[in-house]
């Protein structure tokens, strides 16, 4: 198992002191490190950003309450990355099946924005969770920052390969990584993503995933 940062985690100051100040007003909600959602066995990773204030850092799951989750996991359902019905809550019995999706950055950072030191801080626990996973066969990055988090995390050069929606990159060993915009509210919102661009990338997922040899396919 990967490790993961522990509830206190202290190792952001700034993130931490945000979680402090989360407690006192919203007692009731999961504030702390989100941890990853799905099977180590899976051989689809998606990275996202990290969690959102109202979404992911209130349910204590990625994606789970934040506006980007609607879209997220209605795609994962539609091509058969997840079954049951999301509901937005952690316990709506939603399973992903043979994927797994975790952040760049695990605690929530005031006005989404992680800074260089925290992504920097955090990257262990991505390269672990990678590290962890034996049939990871495909990572989808949501975004630019979870696109440069993951090549950092395998050791690869940024500058060899630039962020573009929906492109593939060989990352060597039947590893690939397919970048797409954020499925934030933001970039739904103004057309720079729509439904039918992100579905796409799973669709390219799926033929990945289809074509790979029996052995990395769970057959
Ligand atoms: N919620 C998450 O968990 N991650 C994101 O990147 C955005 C929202």
């Amino acid at each position: 198992m990967p490790s993961i940062p522990s509830s206190d985690c202290a190792l952001c100051p700034r993130l931490a002191a945000f979680r402090t100040e989360n407690r006192a007003a919203f007692p009731d909600k999961f504030n702390a490190p989100v941890p990853s959602f799905g099977p180590a066995d899976a051989r689809l990773l998606i990275v996202g950003l990290a969690p959102g204030l109202r979404g992911a850092n209130f349910s204590g799951r990625p994606f789970t309450g934040d506006y980007a989750g609607d879209l997220l996991y209605a795609t994962l359902l539609k091509f058969g990355f997840a079954k049951g019905t999301y509901r937005a809550v952690k316990d709506d019995g939603l399973e992903l099946t043979g994927t797994r999706i975790t952040n760049a950055v695990r605690c929530v950072p005031p006005e989404n924005k992680p800074t260089t030191a925290e992504m920097n801080t955090c990257r262990p626990f991505l390269k672990e969770e990678i590290e962890s996973m034996p049939n990871l066969r495909v990572i989808v990055s949501l975004g630019l920052i979870s696109h440069n988090a993951v090549l950092k995390s395998l050791g690869q050069k940024i500058s060899a390969f630039p962020f573009g929606h929906g492109v593939q990159h060989d990352m060597g060993g039947e590893l690939s990584l397919i970048d797409s915009y954020h499925c934030s509210r933001y970039n739904t919102n103004t057309g720079r993503l729509t439904t039918e661009m992100f579905e796409d990338v799973f669709q390219r997922v799926m033929q990945i995933l289809t074509n790979a040899p029996a052995s990395l396919r769970g057959a």
